[in-house]
Order: C-alpha cells, then structure tokens, then sequence
C-alpha cells in the first residue's frame, strides 16, 4: 500500500518535509524521524482500511467463554509480598480530556483539600513501598500536553519514598480530512497542529523512551496500567499474585456494563483467541449489538497488568499492530481533521496466555465529565489513607445520579458556577439545565431539580437547603 497508493504516497512525501525541519542536534531528528515512520504505518492502514472496507468480520465474533474471565472474589487472598518487588506501576497521563475542556492534564485537578489525582497515586505508591518495605515505581506517561503540569505536581515528591520516572509520549501530526495531508508544516508548527495518539501508544513510547529496558534491569517483571483519571485503580496484590502464579502475561480488569458505559471496549472471541472489541472496529449494521448491555456485559477499564518480558519480545519483533480508532475533530477556524489512535487493550491479541479479570465497580472509579467530578469531590467520597472510599458517615450505599447540563460541560464552566460543591450525602438525583450558579454552603437532598430557561439566570444563594425541590422560572425558596 504504502508504495502504490498516491495518499500514502503524498503523507510520506509531507513527512518527509516534516522531518527536514527539525532543527537542533540531529538525535533529535532522528527521533522524529522514527516517530513519523510510525505514523506512517498507522496512516498506511487506516488507507487500506478505507479502500478495503476492511472490519471485523461479524460472524467469526464469539462471546468470551467463561473460563477466560476470572472472577476477582476467587483469587485467593494475597500471600506473596515478595511478588511486590517485581512490580512497576504505570499511569497514562497523556490526555487531554478533551470533552472537559481541559486545558492541561485532568490528573492535576484537585479532588479535595488541595491534593490532586496525581498527588494521590503518588502518596498510594509512596504507602505501598514504606508498609512493604519495597520499591515499587512509579511511571508517569505524558504528552506534550501534560507534561508541565505533570512535573510541576511531582516535583514536591523527590524526597519521598517513591522513585518517579516520566517520559514523553508521541506527537502526531493531525490530518485534514479534506486532502489527507498533515496540518503541520514544520516540527515547530503549533500545539493544536498535533495530537498525542491515544493511549495505546504506551508501549512504543516505553519502549523508544528507554524505560522499558530499564525497568527489566532493575528486575522488574509485571506492569500494572491504569488511566490517571481513575481513581479506584489501585495496585492490587491479589492480582499480581495471580498473574504471576498463573503465569498470565496480559491480564484486563473489566467490570459490569450499566447502560451509561457505551464507551468502553468489551473483550471477545474472534477466531479462537481473546480480542478486545472496541465500538469503533463494529461494523455499522451491528453497533446496536456491541452496545447493548445483553450480549456483551463486561467491558475494560483499561487497568492492566502485563508482563514485561512479553511485552520486550513483542516490541523486538517489530511492535505490536492495535486496532485503529479513527478520531474526528475540528481545529478552532473550523477545518474538519482526524485523529488517527489506538487503545492499550487492543494489545491482547498479541500476547499468549490472556484473561479478563472480572473487578468489583469500585475499581473504575473515573472522571470523563463534570458530573462525575462533582460526585468525586463531594462528601459522597472521603479520603482514607489516601485512597478515595465511600463515605463512611453516610447512611446509604447509593451513589445519587447527577446530571448537569450543557453548562457545566467544560471544567471552566464547572468551576464558575460552583463556588463550592454542596454537601450531597443525602442525595439521590440532582439534575440542573440551564444557567445555573451556586452559593457556597448549599445542602441538596432526594431528588433535586433544577432548570433556568434560556437566556435565565439562576443563582442558589449560599446556605441554602433544597429537599424534593423543583425549582424552574421564577426562582421562589
Ligand atoms: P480517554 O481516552 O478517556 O481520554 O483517556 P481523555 O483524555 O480522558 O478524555 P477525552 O476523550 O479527551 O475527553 C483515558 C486515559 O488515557 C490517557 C488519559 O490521560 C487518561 O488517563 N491518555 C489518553 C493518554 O495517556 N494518551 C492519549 O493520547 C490519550
């Protein structure tokens, strides 16, 4: 494809132009060089994928077969705290949270008492190694993006009983769609010209970086991956055991769907081996089929435990090929581009002895919207030995349904309208459209609605109550 095919053919010509103007030490544009060739193959097969109409062929989709998914209650209780020293914990910290508006890492965001996501896997890995007398370490994937909020956060932690090592995830140049040429120019064009490939990129950038070598040197044998935004995703010792019992090289935590979780993949059969389905390789005419909660009940929430010298042989061997997600956005003067990704679970498929491992809920505790970030920061969670746990205090086990409505879609929005987040332990529902403002100081209970019409404003003052109150119009407490 890559020689035949004039779209190819034109994107290697503009990479080339790419690479040319990298300036500075030519190790660095031997790297760039490296990274453009591997957008290049991924470009390659998103070509072919378009000219083929090549997806999954539906028929060979079987469901998973119930002893490839381990349920997390039958792993024995850990033993084995040697097992800890062969254990390095990554947090892919890349993204951007886009559909949050954010303009800097999520991880940085604070949960409460001015102490960040990233701040508490830090102190989670830091209490790990003092209560183990271990020296579990902690890798932090950034992009361009993250990174200077991500060093700024871990820079009070040199001291401390955690080693932190940080690398650079790749830069990929966006793609107008209207001729399938980059928007950059040059190496040195703007930030919005680029974007960091998804989260799948971790084992190249790993690798290349030089900390996957470097982790095998210090002996380390088992990485446990997780989304920085998710806090339930703490090591678990049971698993590791497991995995290094069982021999298991590639393990995926999944838990129950509920009908709000149509993002995540589910994991498969196809032909006889353990793949993960992702909405975006689902032909069109069986979408309904992947999403419905029905057939595929489990889905992946991109915890992930691997083992190491696996990973090393399938990099050696050239990489691993993961399933394209094709990402399409607009820059700000409007131009249509795409993004061209991949997941890390997609990676299963390379590696011999796979499982699901079925978790409890609490292990994917994540943060995609501001509605979830409400809840997370509320008194519906407290912190203990900094980990976030329900609130002890509470008298229910339910956590309340909240919806917050177009104005609060960006983190900016969020924090403008909420000059503290009430207290909700005795909540069940709040939903809020519309212009929206709230006091501090506020208490909601049961069921709490409230809806400014448009070009209306509303503004809950400080101290307030709202018990079973809907409030809409004319604002009357
Ligand atoms: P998501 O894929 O859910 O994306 O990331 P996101 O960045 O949180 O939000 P949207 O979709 O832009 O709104 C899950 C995890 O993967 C990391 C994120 O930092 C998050 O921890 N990630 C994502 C990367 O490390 N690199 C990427 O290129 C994308």
């Amino acid at each position: 494809t890559e020689a035949t095919d004039p779209e190819a053919q034109h994107m290697k010509d503009a990479l080339e132009c790419l690479i040319d103007s990298v300036e500075g030490e030519s190790s660095h544009k031997a790297e760039h060089g490296r990274e453009m060739q591997a957008f290049l193959r991924l470009f390659t097969s998103y070509i072919k994928r378009k000219r083929e109409r090549s997806v999954l062929v539906w028929d060979r989709v079987q469901p998973i077969s119930t002893d490839q998914i381990v349920p997390y209650d039958s792993l024995p209780a850990s033993g084995n705290f040697n097992n800890l020293k062969k254990l390095a914990v990554l947090k892919v910290n890349g993204g951007l949270g886009t559909s949050m508006g954010m303009p800097g890492a999520k991880s940085a965001l604070e949960v409460k008492n001015g102490v960040t996501f990233l701040d508490l896997t830090v102190r989670q890995v830091e209490s790990l190694n003092i209560a183990n007398h271990v020296d579990v370490p902690l890798i932090l994937m950034t992009s361009f993006h993250t990174q200077d909020d991500t060093l700024r956060v871990i820079k009070k932690y040199a001291d401390h009983q955690v080693h932190i090592t940080t690398f650079n995830q790749s830069r990929y140049p966006r793609v107008y769609k209207e001729n399938m040429l980059p928007c950059p120019k040059s190496s040195k064009d703007e930030h919005e010209k680029w974007y960091p490939p998804g989260h799948g990129d971790l084992y190249y950038s790993l690798a290349h970086s030089g900390v996957l070598d470097r982790l095998l040197q210090q002996g380390k044998q088992y990485l446990f991956v997780s989304n920085s935004d998710n806090l339930g995703a703490t090591v678990d010792e049971r698993i590791l055991d497991h995995m290094i019992d069982t021999q298991t090289d590639f393990a995926m935590e999944v838990t129950d769907k509920t009908r709000a979780d149509i993002q995540g993949g589910t994991l498969v059969n196809y032909d006889g081996h353990i793949r993960l389905l992702e909405m975006a390789q689902t032909p069109a005419d069986h979408e309904e089929d992947s999403q419905s909660a029905r057939s595929f009940k489990l889905f992946n929430t991109n915890n992930l435990w691997i083992d190491l010298h696996s990973l090393k042989r399938n990099m050696d061997k050239g990489g691993m090929d993961l399933d394209l997600i094709v990402r399409e956005k607009a820059m700000d003067d409007g131009q249509a581009v795409i993004q061209l990704e991949t997941a890390a679970g997609s990676a299963i498929k390379h590696f011999d002895n796979a499982c699901g491992i079925h978790v409890p809920r609490s292990r994917f505790i994540p943060v995609k919207t501001c509605s979830d970030l409400l809840l997370l920061t509320s008194d519906i969670y407290a912190l203990q030995n900094d980990r976030l746990v329900p609130n002890p205090d509470r008298m229910f086990t339910s956590i309340p349904v909240i919806k917050l409505g177009d104005h609060y879609r960006k983190i900016q929005e969020f924090q403008e309208r909420f000059k503290q987040i009430p207290k909700i332990a005795e909540l069940d529902h709040l939903t809020v459209s519309g212009d929206v403002h709230w006091g501090r100081n506020i208490t909601l209970r049961g069921t709490v609605i409230v809806a400014a019409s448009e070009g209306q404003r509303i503004d809950i003052p400080s101290g307030t109550t709202l018990e079973n109150k809907l409030i809409s119009g004319n604002l009357n407490l």
